[in-house]
Order: C-alpha cells, then structure tokens, then sequence
C-alpha cells in the first residue's frame, strides 16, 4: 500500500505540474481528490489492513491528502497569475499609469429651477404633491369642467393614447387627484411635473415641459390671496424690485380667471425678452370653478380655493437669456455644463 501511494504522489504531482491552463484543474481535482478519486478508493482499502496497521496508513493518506490539496492551490494560484500576466502583455496594458479623472455631473438647470420653486413655495406652508403623467381624458379635460366637444380644448394640442387615454397637457389633473385624496380637508399643494403637446417643435416651444401647478383650498380663501402668494413668489424667484400686474383671462377651470404678469427686467423699457411690452408672463391662475370643487369632493358653498400654473422652463430661459428651448432636451453637454 505504500508502494501504491509512492506511485501515486509522484503520478498526481508530475501531473499537477504538467498543467498549464486553469481549465484543467477541475479534472485533475475530480481525478485525485474527488469523491470518486484515487484517494478515495486507497482509503476503501484501508479494511482490508490489520487492527495495528490501519490507524497507521489512515494517518499517512491523510497526511498525503492534504499535501496534495496544498499542491493543488498553490498550482492554481501559479496558474492564475500566469494567465493574467499573459493578459496584461497581450492588452498592453500599462497599470501604472494614473487613472482618468471622474468628472462630477450636476443637477440639470430645470431640476435646479424646481428646487427653486419648491423652496419658496414650501416656505409659504405648500407641500409637493405628484400626480400621473399619463391622464384620461375624464382627469385631463372632464373633471376640470372641459366636457367633449366644449371649445375650449383646443387650448392643448393633445398627444393621444387611445379614445381615454392621453399624455397630461398640463398639470391641473393633478387637482383632482389632490382633492379627492384630502377632501374635506384644507389643501395647500404645489403640483410639480411633466406635461406633453403636440405641438410644432420651435426655439420658443417644446411638445414637452414642466409646469408647476398650485391648488389652495380652505374656507374664506380670496382672490387677494392668490394674488399675495403670487407676488410673493415673484419677488423671491425674479428680485424684490420685480411689479406684479393681473389681467383678466379666461380657463374652464376658474372662475374669475386671470394672468399674472411681472415687470421685466429691463424695467419698462422694453426690451427682446419682453417683446418691448415691459411685461413678462409668469402664471395664469383663478379661483378654484364651482364645478371643479365640486368633482373634487368639496361644497363649493362652504369651501373655496385659488388655483394657478405655470412653465418651468421659461422662466429658466429668461434668467439665463437662452434663446432657443430646444437646448433643455438636447443633451449638448456644452450647454449643459454652463449652469
Ligand atoms: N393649465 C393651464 C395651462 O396649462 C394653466 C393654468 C391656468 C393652471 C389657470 C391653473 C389655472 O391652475 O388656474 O395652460
């Protein structure tokens, strides 16, 4: 038996140390060290020894087992280097060189604009409230007191999914979903998202944006306080010196309904961003439509509200004097690393 395991280290040795590919371990492991390998039938032998002589060879192929399995490791670790050696030369790779710089990315201009947003509005006690991108026609147009047919639709090319389904046009579904969740709470959100039009795509439109939507419910709310909260915004967003004007205006939603205007920065005297005007438009805004209360879940004889919405982007490209909206969806690093 010792002759048998004499014959067998230098057998598995010299071919342990044949190998020369990684792949070939596996086999040779199986071969000597498996369950059903030559180590594994010398110990089957081991009954047919004498009482004395078994505990003896137990320890001796024992003792050989783990001297192959050390064997067996150190080749594989042999081989493993080798093999990446040859890779290194073959790539050329030189793993002394200094790595590439990561450049940090930062956040776009709109989502830096609706932060903006957010903070001013969240320190007037309003609260983000996020509703679907994609609408029925029931959220979109019905439930805002624009039934089928009714003119007014034709305010918002829509980009349609189905005969209900469509791409939201604006931000003011999302009043529903707020009023129907909180109702007969007081609500004081700003509805923040994305919004679709079919529209031509020109430097001064996009067929998608953001628009930031308001919606205050409570009792007693006012005109007044629409407008109070609305040249508080301007003020924060655009500079103290900033004069906040209404004009009388008209959406199916609310009732009045109005535009509010900011003087522009070129204080009057007219100017290209302007169009020469003076004025620059900020929101279109109302009190909340009995009808639309009403949808919502509230008594329009015991609560009312103000709503109002405006572009995310433009305002961006009138800080920044951009001239052409297109670049806000372009992916020109050039522009994008400007702000
Ligand atoms: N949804 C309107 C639009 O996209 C903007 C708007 C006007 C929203 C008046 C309002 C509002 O909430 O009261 O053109």
């Amino acid at each position: 038996m010792k002759e048998q395991l004499n014959s067998l280290r230098a057998k598995g040795i010299s071919e342990l140390n044949a190998l020369n590919n990684a792949d070939q371990l596996p086999e040779w492991y199986h071969r000597y060290l498996g369950r059903k390998g030559e180590l594994t039938s010398l110990l089957k032998q081991l009954g047919t020894l004498s009482a004395e002589e078994r505990p003896v060879m137990g320890k001796v192929i024992n003792e050989f087992k783990q001297e192959l399995q050390v064997s067996f490791e150190q080749r594989q670790q042999t081989l493993r280097e080798n093999k990446l050696n040859q890779e290194l030369e073959i790539d050329d790779l030189d793993v002394t060189l200094p790595g590439r710089p990561c450049t940090t990315g930062h956040l776009h201009l709109t989502t830096q604009t609706l932060r903006r947003i957010y903070q001013i509005f969240q320190e007037m006690g309003f609260q983000v409230y996020e509703a679907p991108e994609v609408e029925t026609d029931e959220y979109n147009f019905q439930l805002l007191n624009i039934p089928e047919y009714h003119p007014a639709r034709d305010m918002w090319d829509t980009f349609w999914v189905d005969d209900e389904v469509v791409l939201r046009t604006h931000t003011s579904p999302g009043q529903i979903w707020a009023m129907r969740e909180y109702a007969p709470e007081p609500i004081r959100v700003i509805l923040p998202g994305k919004c679709y039009r079919y529209e031509q795509i020109t430097p001064r439109s996009e067929h998608q944006f953001y628009q930031v939507e308001g919606l205050t419910i409570g009792k007693n709310i006012r005109l007044t306080d629409l407008i109070g909260v609305m040249s508080e915004f301007a003020h924060k967003m655009y500079g103290a010196e900033r004069k906040v004007r209404i004009r009388g205006s008209y959406f199916p939603f609310t009732e009045p309904s109005i535009e509010i205007d900011m003087s522009c920065s070129c204080e009057e005297n007219g100017c290209r961003l302007c169009k020469y005007t003076g004025w620059l438009e900020v929101a279109g805004a109302g009190m909340v439509h009995p009808v639309v209360l009403r949808n919502g879940g509230y008594d329009p004889d015991e609560w009312s509200g103000f709503a109002f919405g405006m572009g995310v982007e433009r305002p961006a490209l009138l800080k920044h004097s951009i001239n052409d909206i297109r670049y806000f969806y372009g992916n020109d690093l050039r522009f994008l690393q400007q702000f």
